[in-house]
């Protein structure tokens, strides 16, 4: 006998399809974490989309998974194979170690999940996709599982722990874009840096913001944030991060950008350590549940959220306050070019759930926007993989080369400056150079290595003929630049000591081909220093809370490297503490 059993998920880009084909004609009644013997399907989401796979289970083990269908990029395909291959012989679900360094964990996270849920298929067991909730209250709803939305649920938790909390993830995995962040937090006067010798202080912090962002940031929430800034380091720390390196990105006058040691990624070491502390404080968080509309009383608050299961049926989750930290729009190409048609074009930098849902809900409620068109791209992206470059690798000494092999600009400059001067250039792309120096003092730069991103030349003659550019041309930049260096003045750009912190002697050469790409929308929700949504004539929308990249108004026309992450790791703390301190009012 041969049962199909098929199930339409209608989570996101994810349909779930499950067959079962039993092999000894038994009826399929599943035992638990016992593999039932057929052909499962799951699906997962991975870096650039949704993972489907099959899987073959005989004598209950897996004997086969063949990958359906993806889109990871050609560079992702080690971790594909050495997944797929330790699946086989399972008798269980497979464990998720997530991996900072390799360059593919949201690649493998999301592969993972399609592994397990098929095996969950296979034991008959209900996933947490498949989970289908009912009507609910609770006190505060938090909407969006990454940075800003985690740092809200755990700041609310630690502010009064009797809160009932409610996470809700639209995608199957949490994180959003601070998956993909690398460079780091920026905050000034903290003990981390003062630890290193650091000279900075909160003017210089607040004058770089503003000075970056064009003077066009609300100087109250700049203020803000600049104050809040350091706490929230200690915070981290607190919470368990490793924040001990402090490196140097365009823009910042010192060193104020912090991340861990060795100047690894920050965003996968801060996904777990707020996952971890929201686990530690029972914090409900349900992926897959999507919310369509905001829920508004006949005063004008808002008590709650309307959401979508992962099966498409809906359901209300009323609360005393709901903190949106969705995110920016930069995946919806849509309302990017509708907002800069200039941007027509170009590839971005963001995971596909940026969309800007919460823009939407704000027409019923009157909740106001700021500064929509301000909208960033980021210099250095590969864009045929879509992978950020991090601006901390001109910071460790990395400098920019155009297809003739010179020099075209101060790499530190700020992003609308490098990026504009890179469009200006042959092609519109740029190679970055750097050394092994620069390599070793970089973690993250590992991540780019594993990901095949690197060109190499064991001397810089075999470097320009790796990426087609003419050597003795670059033979004589980079020695110009070296002897700037030593000197600690560059007569060309005008970069400064500081921001040339090595010369690039030291064999192997590496180059990366960049182009500018949308990475993050400066524009968003109007927001107040207390995190609460505002109407058109200022006025707060009562229980509505925002922090991170939906809002608006931090950065001004331009924001600075090490200011993203810090917003919604600062304006998320923030916005749960204001919400829970409500609650007790
Ligand atoms: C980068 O590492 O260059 C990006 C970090 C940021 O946008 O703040």
């Amino acid at each position: 006998m041969k049962k199909i059993l098929l199930m339409a998920m209608a989570a996101l880009m994810a349909t779930f399809t499950l067959i079962s084909c039993s092999k000894d004609d038994s009826p399929m009644n599943p035992t638990e974490q016992v593999l039932n013997d057929g052909e499962w399907t799951g699906n997962g989401e991975g870096r650039s989309g949704s993972f489907i796979v099959k899987v073959i289970v005989e004598s209950h083990q897996v004997t086969k998974v063949t990958v359906v269908s993806q889109s990871e990029s050609i560079f992702a395909q080690d971790a594909i194979n050495s997944i797929v291959a330790s699946a086989v012989g399972k008798t269980d679900v497979m464990s998720v170690e997530v991996d900072g360094v390799t360059g593919a964990t949201l690649t493998s996270t999301g592969l993972i999940d399609a592994i397990n849920m098929a095996l969950y298929a296979a034991m008959g067991k209900p996933v947490d996709g498949e989970k289908t909730y009912k009507d609910d209250t609770c006190d505060i709803v938090i909407i969006g599982a990454g940075g800003a939305g985690l740092s809200a649920a755990v700041a609310a938790a630690e502010t009064d722990g009797n809160l009932k909390i409610i996470v809700l993830e639209k995608q199957g995995i949490i994180g959003g874009n601070t998956n993909n962040s690398t460079g780091g937090i920026n905050a000034a006067e903290t003990d981390i840096q003062k630890g290193l010798g650091i000279e900075d202080s909160k003017k210089l912090f607040y004058d770089d913001t503003m000075s970056g962002g064009k003077y066009e940031n609300i100087p109250a929430l700049v203020e803000n944030f600049v104050e809040h800034a350091p706490v929230t380091i200690s915070w981290l720390t607190g919470l368990g991060a490793d924040l001990s390196d402090v490196g140097l990105m365009g823009g910042s006058s010192v060193k104020r950008t912090h991340r861990p040691k060795g100047g690894t990624a920050i965003g996968p070491h801060l996904m777990k350590i707020l996952k971890d502390a929201t686990s530690n404080k029972n914090i409900e968080i349900r992926t897959s549940n999507k919310v369509t509309d905001l829920l508004s009383a006949v005063d004008g608050s808002v008590k709650g959220v309307k959401v979508q299961n992962a099966n498409g049926s809906s359901y209300n989750l009323t609360s005393k306050a709901v903190i949106i930290a969705t995110g920016g729009f930069g995946a919806n190409l849509d309302m990017v070019t509708s907002l800069q048609p200039s941007l027509r074009g170009f590839a971005t930098l963001n995971h596909p759930g940026a969309t800007g849902d919460a823009f939407d809900w704000m027409k019923a409620i009157g909740g106001a926007t700021v500064q929509m068109a301000n909208i960033q791209i980021h210099p250095t992206a590969e864009v045929t993989n879509h992978i950020l470059i991090t601006e901390a690798v001109r910071g460790n000494g990395a400098i920019l080369v155009n297809h003739e092999s010179n020099r075209f600009c101060n790499e530190m400059n700020t992003r609308d400056v490098v990026s504009a001067a890179i469009l200006d250039q042959t092609r519109g792309e740029a190679f970055l150079i750097f050394d092994q120096g620069v390599r070793k003092s970089l973690a993250a730069i590992e991540t780019y290595a594993n990901q095949h991103l690197l060109s190499e030349g064991a001397t810089v003659a075999e470097l320009a003929d790796a990426v087609g550019i003419p050597a003795e041309t670059l033979s004589e930049t980079i020695n110009r630049y070296n002897a700037q260096q030593k000197v600690g003045a560059d007569e060309d750009f005008g970069r400064s000591a500081t921001e040339m912190p090595v010369a690039l002697e030291t064999a192997p050469y590496y180059a990366v081909r960049v182009t500018p790409a949308i990475h993050h929308t400066m524009g968003g929700l109007s927001v107040n220093t207390d995190t609460q949504v505002l109407k058109a004539d200022g006025t707060p929308i009562p229980r509505l809370y925002a922090a991170g990249e939906v809002t608006g108004g931090l950065h001004g026309a331009n924001r600075l490297g090490g200011n993203g992450v810090a917003d919604i790791v600062v304006n998320g703390r923030l916005a749960g503490i204001a919400a829970s301190k409500k609650l007790k009012q």
